[in-house]
């Protein structure tokens, strides 16, 4: 079980994380963050569970939040249209990142817009809902599922083969309650980024991690399906695929699955 008070010991932020609320088991920490961002929570409020019982993941999907994982949600309250909350996502992924490479000196990878991955297996999703009031972003609920303490073989088979834990990576268990500081602080660190409105600077800390870029990609939407090559991500954080016939798409939501030929 998490130790909240270390947690808060060792913490390093100045505002991320500072009132922490935890459950030992609840729906989904997204869903609990969202209601207490209505009710009023300040900025930073964060919501941790050891485990979830409709967790959600990106376009509907279940996630499936075992005991050992880290499950939680951060609410922000930027001063921002609608469409600049893309970034809150991305900005994420880096910090996800970052706080792997630094702490496990682990290379993991970021593919467009939210996932973690490590071995080409997904290791940690990132789901972003955001309430506005008319074009104006009202608050943004920033929601992290790290595999983290847990084997991959306690999943649905079907995720077997496309997840990963930091338990099988690293051969080892790790310490959750440092992880969530150091995660938290990178979190911080980019959002006040973010806010300083330095987008290209979070967007090459992005593409540093994103190396499915230059790849050949297919792109499902709810709409449609096509190839092409992941060229870039524009300013506002969207994804540009160059066709066969030279044309560009910009991507703002679907899958992107990463071919290997
Ligand atoms: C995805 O990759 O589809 C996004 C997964 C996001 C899962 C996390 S776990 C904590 C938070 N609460 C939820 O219900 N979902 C997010």
């Amino acid at each position: 079980m998490l130790e909240i008070e270390r947690i808060m010991r060792l913490l390093e932020t100045e505002f991320v994380g500072r009132e922490i609320h935890y459950y030992e088991k609840i729906s989904s920490t997204n869903t609990v963050a969202k209601q207490q961002a209505r009710d009023d929570a300040r900025e930073g409020t964060t919501i941790i569970a050891e485990t979830q019982t409709q967790g959600k993941g990106r376009l509907n999907r279940p996630w499936i939040s075992p005991k050992g994982g880290i499950w939680l949600s951060v609410i922000l309250r930027p001063q921002i249209t609608v469409e600049d909350a893309l970034k809150i996502t991305l900005a994420t992924a880096v910090a996800v990142a970052k706080t792997l490479y630094n702490m496990f000196d682990l290379r993991a990878e970021i593919k467009w817009p939210n996932d973690v991955l490590v071995d080409n297996k997904k290791l940690c999703g990132i789901l972003t809902e955001t309430s506005s009031r008319k074009k104006n972003v009202d608050f943004v609920v920033v929601g992290i599922g790290l595999n983290a303490n847990f084997d991959s073989k306690t999943l649905p088979e079907e995720l077997q083969t496309v997840a990963t834990t930091l338990k099988e990576v690293l051969k080892k268990e790790i310490d959750r309650e440092k992880l969530i500081c150091r995660l938290l602080k990178e979190i911080e660190d980019l959002y006040k980024t973010f806010k300083a409105k330095n987008f290209e600077t979070l967007l090459n800390e992005w593409r540093a991690f994103a190396v499915f870029l230059g790849k050949k990609v297919e792109i499902t939407n709810f709409k449609e399906k096509f190839e092409g090559v992941a060229v870039d991500v524009d300013d506002t954080g969207a994804l540009l695929v160059k066709l066969a016939d030279g044309t560009m798409r910009k991507v703002l939501s679907g899958d992107v699955t990463v071919r290997l030929v």
